[in-house]
């Protein structure tokens, strides 16, 4: 069994996720989180909140999943958010093109190369269809948009789409967020929620699926001015896999620290590298193994049309490098598109220490002129005219002006434009952000860190699986058992679990089967600790401890029991400690 299979495999069996809507014969890509997943999942978004959010002074947002469509022309997802598709002529079966190149060949990142050569390579390789095994050799490659799209109240006049990223629900809102922010660079805005994609071949489970959930950060930055605070990241050591090493003959992942990574140009983005830094500190600390761990960078040709520079953070499962999070430098490419296509003022105002007085080229059509002379075109002109003084004031040194308006060009006397340069006092300018992103997948986390957490071993002579989760990320805290269900044991253990809840515990109490059987079903889990209780709890006031991966136990006070878990699973003492 793969290890991916063993974890769904578990993952169903004790309640961590399962395909969704079993009882109708389910929906490729559409998974339910369990009581156990979606506990791991809300305390690894709780984690990312504190990491991303709160630690780094950011704000929090929830915008709706479906927006209007003039937001995804703007943003560019309804032209370009695009995967290769390719349809076996004999079952009708499609399939993702470039995956079947990477499943195939030797071929990584097949998504970076042109249609054209996808196809080659299908031919050349002569790929069959994994549906049918007819060869696929001559099938065209297509785009294939993946956005889903529904309507906006009843009828079809106004189409909506579901956000294929919870970004586009931050940067329509940026006027509104740049107020909030008193106008003052730079500032991040983050959001949790859920992602569509309608992904042509959902697979590995939690990896490729079409409703998914996304922890997205966009800080926007003064791209003159603004400075991440690398100081504090400087000396974190980050396994990069760069452009240039994936492009050699024996390129290989080079470990640098962020500071060496900026020296050298590695990462080129100071945003970019000091996010790397703080987010491979949060990694380790919600569970993802290390020596399964990279920071790989995107090529050319695989770069989303948003992005001029974007690393991907990668961990391997199966031997496969999955992406985990992208940090992508999106440039002013978003809120310039939403200026444009919504008419309205997508920049901040940055006031000057001291006001400056600069000179300003200005025009002043005679329209009377203009208007018997251009018709119709006169105001094009005008608005050209004013344009062309902003951007080239030399154009108007001679006796006549040129511009040109839709391909056609109009001759105008400068002197009928009456051009003049003033001097005017400013107070300040119009800046338009930069986005630096780092954009995690949710769903992708938990099954990264589920698999990296899943370990056998031997216990008394008998198999063992269990998680060895971070206690802050287990779905249990502690679990809580009788030895017996009797002479009261019960009744006091489910007292202790009460206790231990109120105090803020995530507490599963059980008293079904043997005590070794109730251990292992929390081990499987990944409970960090069990607490039993028996006949020595009933004179003493004291309970066995047991720790999951040493299985060791120590007998503590019921006293204090619920500070001692606190101090246990903030890693402020250890079990060998108590
Ligand atoms: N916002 C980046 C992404 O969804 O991939």
């Amino acid at each position: 069994m793969s290890e991916g299979e063993r974890l769904t495999e578990l993952a169903k069996r004790r309640g961590f996720y399962f395909p969704a809507a079993g009882a109708y014969g389910g929906a490729a890509g559409f998974w339910t989180y369990g009581p156990q997943g979606a506990a791991l999942k809300s305390n690894v978004e709780d984690a990312w909140r504190d990491r991303f959010v709160v630690r780094e002074g950011h704000q929090e947002i929830s915008a709706p999943d479906v927006m209007p469509e003039p937001v995804f022309e703007a943003s560019g997802h309804l032209d370009g958010f695009d995967d290769m598709i390719i349809e076996c002529a004999e079952c009708g079966a499609t399939h993702r093109a470039d995956h079947l190149v990477e499943d195939n060949t030797d071929i990584e990142e097949a998504e970076s190369l042109p249609n054209e050569e996808v196809m080659d390579i299908i031919a050349d390789h002569d790929i069959a269809c994994p549906s049918c095994h007819a060869s696929l050799a001559g099938e065209p490659v297509d785009n294939f948009n993946l956005m889903f799209e529904t309507n906006i109240g009843p009828g079809t006049s106004s189409p909506g789409y579901l956000r294929p990223e919870t970004a586009q629900g931050i940067f329509v809102e940026f006027p509104q967020l740049s107020e909030y922010a008193r106008n003052q660079l730079p500032f991040g805005v983050a959001q949790i929620g859920k992602a569509y994609r309608n992904e042509i071949s959902p697979r590995k489970s939690l990896v490729r699926v079409r409703e998914f959930t996304q922890a997205e950060l966009e800080h926007f930055v003064d791209p003159e001015e603004d400075e991440p605070p690398l100081s504090e990241v400087e000396d974190v050591i980050l396994p990069l896999y760069s452009a240039e090493s994936q492009q050699a003959d024996d390129g290989g992942v080079e470990h640098l620290t962020v500071g060496e990574a900026v020296a050298d140009g590695v990462v080129t983005s100071d945003w970019v590298a000091y996010y790397l830094g703080v987010a491979k500190g949060w990694y380790e600390r919600i569970g993802v193994d290390m020596d399964r761990f990279r920071f790989r960078q995107h090529l050319p040709g695989e770069l989303a049309h948003y992005a001029s520079d974007c690393w991907d953070a990668e961990a391997e499962i199966d031997g496969d490098w999955i992406e985990i999070t992208g940090f992508a430098y999106r440039g002013d490419y978003d809120l310039e598109k939403h200026a444009e296509h919504s008419g309205e003022d997508f920049t901040v105002f940055k006031q000057y220490d001291e006001p400056v007085t600069v000179e300003r080229p200005t025009v002043d059509p005679d329209m009377s002129y203009l208007g018997p002379e251009f018709g119709g075109d006169a105001q094009t002109v005008a608005d050209a005219l004013e344009a062309l003084a902003e951007r080239n004031p030399e154009a108007f040194d001679g006796d006549e002006v040129t511009v040109e308006v839709d391909g056609d060009s109009f001759t105008v006397p400068v002197a009928e434009t009456n051009f003049s340069v003033e001097e005017v006092t400013e107070n300040g300018e119009h800046v338009r952000p930069h986005v630096v992103e780092p954009s995690f997948g949710v769903g992708r986390l938990v099954y990264t860190v589920l698999a990296h957490a899943y370990t056998e071993d031997e216990v008394d002579g008998e198999e063992r699986t269990y998680l060895d989760l971070p206690p802050e990320q287990a779905p249990t805290t502690v679990g809580v058992f009788p030895l017996m269900d009797k002479d009261g044991m019960a009744d006091y253990a489910r007292e202790i679990a009460g206790a231990l809840r109120e105090a803020g515990h995530s507490v599963t109490y059980d008293d079904s089967g043997a005590i070794g059987r109730r251990y292992r079903r929390q081990d499987e889990i990944g409970t960090p600790y069990c607490v039993t209780v028996d006949y020595e709890s009933l004179e003493e006031d004291t309970v066995t401890l047991r720790e999951r991966d040493s299985t060791d136990q120590k007998r503590v006070s019921i006293d204090g029991l619920a500070e001692t878990l606190e101090r246990l699973t903030e890693g402020e003492t250890t079990f060998d400690a108590l």
